[in-house]
């Protein structure tokens, strides 16, 4: 969904990376507009924000630029989400005291809508009770707050208090709810496709990007759950969320059923590989010539089935991904498996695995199919996480 985004640069010298980030806003679809403070001016220029964004950068000096209207209160209608980055910790200071004295504070005050800090600072600054303080009070008022990364800082060492990549700052922007509905839920995902290996350089595996369950992990947090990831992708999650990096669907299946006990909504949205070579080869195999070659493969351990049977008080959700029969398959696997709600998700023709957009049916025993409007897998995600909410 387009989406009008206000995005507020204060001046840190993160600020140099805020070009790319509203650039990639507007390739997602959105429309931004810019405004920054006159410190930010110090680290990124306004033309090159301007040129971006396609808009005029609002700054102090431009507030009464267009004397119908103040350039602060336009700006405040204009947006349906506000995004401050990078945050600094007089920013954050100044708006924990309601300050208005610059066209960021001033539009931020006047703009009702969901408010996004992103704070980047040196480590001591962050680290400063005075600054947490200011954090948590923001937090009170329902300011969404990304935590600062640990890594390299502009001073030469290492430390917490620098700006996210900006993928995890998009997952940020994409994935904010309104509401905390899953506070206090324990959800545990699946996803990515396992690899199966054959030998030391070779596996099998399957298209699965591992998107649509990312996406339900970062919804799942930014709905204010506590969430583990069991996951073979490597794709941009909110620090919020525990990642479990696994490869094979044996270690899926460990790391699953180890968390299973602490768990109140188990969705394996993962392509679990069916089968394995029964034998890994310890050194690469050798071309077998026109004879050919015929793997020995086991069947592996099916995750989901096994929640299914193991449940005491958890819900458990499954995907079925088909290419062919979605809703007769995807109902005998709900059955088969015990799960509580199946995604039925079709692939294949360039829908379903490594798109960025789905169109899914849910399946619960007993009720009609509920077939979901297509949308980004975010939008997607947070659909399927309502849904599961009200079923708890
Ligand atoms: N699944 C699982 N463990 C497996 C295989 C699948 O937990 N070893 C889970 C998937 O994460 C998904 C659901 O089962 O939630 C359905 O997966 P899918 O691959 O569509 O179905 P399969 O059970 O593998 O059946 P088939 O391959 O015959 O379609």
């Amino acid at each position: 969904m387009t989406k009008h985004i206000g995005v507020f640069v204060t001046g840190g010298i993160a600020a140099y990376k805020v070009p790319g980030i509203v650039r990639d806003l507007i390739r997602a679809g959105h429309e931004v507009r810019v405004a920054m403070t006159a410190s930010a001016a110090t680290f990124v220029t306004e033309s090159t924000l301007a040129t971006v964004s396609q808009h005029p950068v609002l700054t102090d000096a431009a507030e009464l630029a267009a004397p119908e209207q103040v350039g602060h209160v336009a700006l405040a209608r204009w947006c349906d989400l506000a995004v401050v980055v990078p945050a600094t910790a007089n920013t954050l200071a100044k708006l924990a005291c309601g300050l208005a004295d610059n066209v960021v504070t001033t539009t931020l005050l006047a703009f009702n809508g969901p408010k996004l800090l992103v704070p980047a600072m040196n480590d001591g600054m962050w680290r400063n009770p005075q600054t947490q303080a200011n954090v948590a009070h923001l937090k009170d008022w329902g300011f969404h707050v990304l935590q600062p990364a640990t890594g390299f800082l502009a001073e030469g060492h290492s430390g917490v208090g620098r700006m996210p990549d900006p993928a995890v700052i998009a997952a940020f922007i994409a994935t904010v709810q309104d509401e905390a509905f899953l506070a206090g839920r324990r959800v545990l995902v699946t996803a990515g496709g396992t690899r199966e290996r054959l030998d030391p350089v070779r596996y099998m595996t399957n298209d699965s990007s591992g998107k649509m369950g990312t996406a339900l992990a970062n919804v799942a947090a930014a709905a204010g759950a506590t969430v583990t990831l069991v996951t073979t992708a490597t794709l941009p999650v909110l620090p919020e969320v525990a990642v479990v990096p696994v490869v094979s669907a044996e270690e899926m299946a460990t790391a699953v059923l180890g968390a299973f006990a602490q768990t109140d909504v188990a969705i394996m949205a993962a392509a679990v590989s069916d089968y394995r070579p029964k034998q890994a080869a310890d050194a690469k195999l050798k071309k077998n010539g026109p004879a050919g070659l015929t793997l020995a493969l086991a069947q592996t351990q099916d995750i989901l089935k096994t929640l299914g049977e193991r449940r005491t008080h958890q819900f458990v959700v499954g995907f079925a991904a088909e290419t062919d029969h979605l809703l007769a398959h995807a109902q005998a696997k709900l059955l088969a498996k015990g799960a509580d709600l199946l995604v039925a998700n079709q692939v294949g023709g360039g829908r379903g695995f490594n798109a960025d957009d789905n169109a899914v049916t849910l399946l619960a025993p007993g009720q009609q199919p509920e077939p979901l409007p297509a949308a980004a897998k975010v939008e997607v995600a947070a659909a399927i996480l309502r849904r599961i909410e009200a079923s708890l």
